[in-house]
């Protein structure tokens, strides 16, 4: 696999995208208290940088979905770690690095609707729609991408690249 030098997303990009949503949210979710529930691991940083720029007082929670193994969707999903908070009556959102075949945020989503939460919507920092095999749509979405594997800002490829402020491609 080869790195990409040259940055797909600038980390000021990045940022500047995130200040947008974080307006959006904070405008729809005024006089409430949300729940920020962001997908381990890849999530964890779009979550924490999103959330400093939220005006109203989001709770954060997290949760654990395993689907791949290198860059190959095994297709099938194990929930590994469930929200510490109950969700019930919450109003949620579900906070995901990258949508992609789709079958972990579905997962995801099926799971936290279980606990019937007051409303529930998807935040998703890339989303590939190319690669869709489970209809799921976000209600936020950061930056359409094409089909490419990305890494950095929190996306891995086997655990490296998490650490880069910036998102760049693996190429074969
Ligand atoms: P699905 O296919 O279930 O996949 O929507 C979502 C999960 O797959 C991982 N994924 C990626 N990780 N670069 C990554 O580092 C990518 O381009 C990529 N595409 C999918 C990711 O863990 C995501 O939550
Ligand atoms: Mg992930």
């Amino acid at each position: 696999m080869r790195l990409n030098e040259q940055p797909l997303l600038t980390a000021a990009q990045i940022e500047a995208r995130i200040a947008e949503i974080a307006r959006e949210i904070s405008d729809r979710y005024a006089g409430r208290d949300p729940v920020l529930v962001a997908v381990l691991k890849g999530a964890a940083i779009f979550a924490a940088d999103l959330m400093r720029r939220l005006t109203v007082p989001a709770c954060l929670d997290f949760i654990r979905a395993r689907s791949y193994a290198g860059t190959e969707s095994q297709g099938r999903v194990r929930i590994t770690f469930l929200p510490e908070h109950s969700l019930e009556g919450r109003h949620v959102i579900v906070v995901e690095d990258i949508l992609d075949t789709g079958r972990t945020t579905s997962a995801v989503l099926d799971c936290i609707r279980q606990q019937n939460p007051a409303s529930l919507v998807l935040c998703t920092l890339l989303d590939k729609p190319a690669r869709r095999v489970v209809p799921v749509k976000a209600d936020y979405t950061g930056f359409r991408i094409d089909n490419l594997f990305v890494v950095g800002y929190g996306l891995d490829y086997d655990e490296r690249y998490r650490h880069f402020p910036d998102i760049r491609t693996l190429e074969e």
